[in-house]
């Protein structure tokens, strides 16, 4: 059996350039692929170009606007050809109660915004990612590339103030199964990670109070889930090649209360 080059079969990276999405790409590149990342943030897209250096590509854009995603298909085919996904290009923002108090609503911008980023955007990276895969070489398997979409735990139990968000993700979660089955017929896997709560730089400006306290409600190990144990969940599921219509949950089996 001949060993597979890494390094021509390219992964696309979409919010790349920081947190968990950063950590994949870098891990990816570690393993000897070849990455290309797609992220909005001109200053961090500068900072993961240089660590991934020729091994990797850049493109600074986001994943809302079709012409984006094609250059950074376009780049992945440059290594040979796009084979594997993960869309972390996603998050949230605070929009508070559905009825917040004096009985004002819920921000209808925000909950756009929200709707807009997490699902328009995985389903746009999704759409135009797996219509290039399809023109891969199938391998034995009849498989020609694979997909991670990234939700939450908020999407399973979404809390109060999170409902923007919690809906988003809730939506990647009901978008996994149907589009596993709708690519079945490209040879195109589709599998979501639920990430819990992730240890990621945006915890370093917090009081280590407040992680602490989070932390001790993880059942077990008591900690914040690591970003490399996030790319390495990835990694299996874009490479187990019977994963399919699965949305892991990653979180130490943390549920989340009301509040
Ligand atoms: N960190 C966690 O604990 C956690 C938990 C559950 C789910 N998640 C999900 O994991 C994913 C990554 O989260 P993170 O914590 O690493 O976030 P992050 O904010 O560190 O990284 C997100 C990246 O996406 C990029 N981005 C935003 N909008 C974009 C767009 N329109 N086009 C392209 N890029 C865009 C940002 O510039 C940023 O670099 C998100 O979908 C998030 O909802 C994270």
């Amino acid at each position: 059996m001949t060993a597979v080059d890494n390094s021509s079969r390219a992964v696309l990276i979409t919010g790349g350039a920081s947190g968990l999405g950063e950590a994949t790409a870098l891990y990816f590149s570690s393993q000897g692929h070849s990455v290309v990342v797609l992220d909005r943030d001109e200053q961090k897209c500068a900072v993961i170009g240089k660590r991934l250096a020729d091994r990797g590509a850049v493109v600074c854009g986001s994943v809302l606007e079709d012409n984006d995603i094609e250059e950074a298909i376009e780049a992945a085919q440059g290594f040979g050809e796009l084979r594997w996904v993960v869309a972390c290009a996603g998050g949230g923002e605070a929009g508070g109660r559905l009825v917040g108090k004096g009985g004002a609503p819920h921000d209808m911008a925000i909950f756009q915004r929200t709707i807009d980023l997490n699902v328009t955007g995985s389903f746009n990276t999704l759409r135009l990612t797996a219509s290039a895969m399809s023109t891969n070489l199938a391998d034995p398997d009849g498989e020609r590339g694979a997909a991670v979409l990234v939700t939450s735990g908020a999407g399973f139990e979404g809390q109060i103030g999170q409902i923007a968000y919690g809906s988003a993700k809730s939506a990647l979660i009901g978008m996994t199964l149907i589009a596993a089955r709708d690519l079945s017929s490209i040879g195109v896997r589709v599998n979501a990670i639920a990430p819990g709560v992730m240890d990621t730089t945006a915890w370093e400006q917090a009081p280590a109070e407040m992680k602490a306290a989070l932390e001790a409600t993880v059942p077990f190990p008591k900690r914040l889930g690591a970003p490399e144990e996030f790319a390495k969940l990835a990694e299996h599921l874009l490479s187990n090649r019977y994963m399919n219509g699965h949305v892991a949950r990653l979180d130490g089996a943390l549920r989340f209360a009301p509040k």
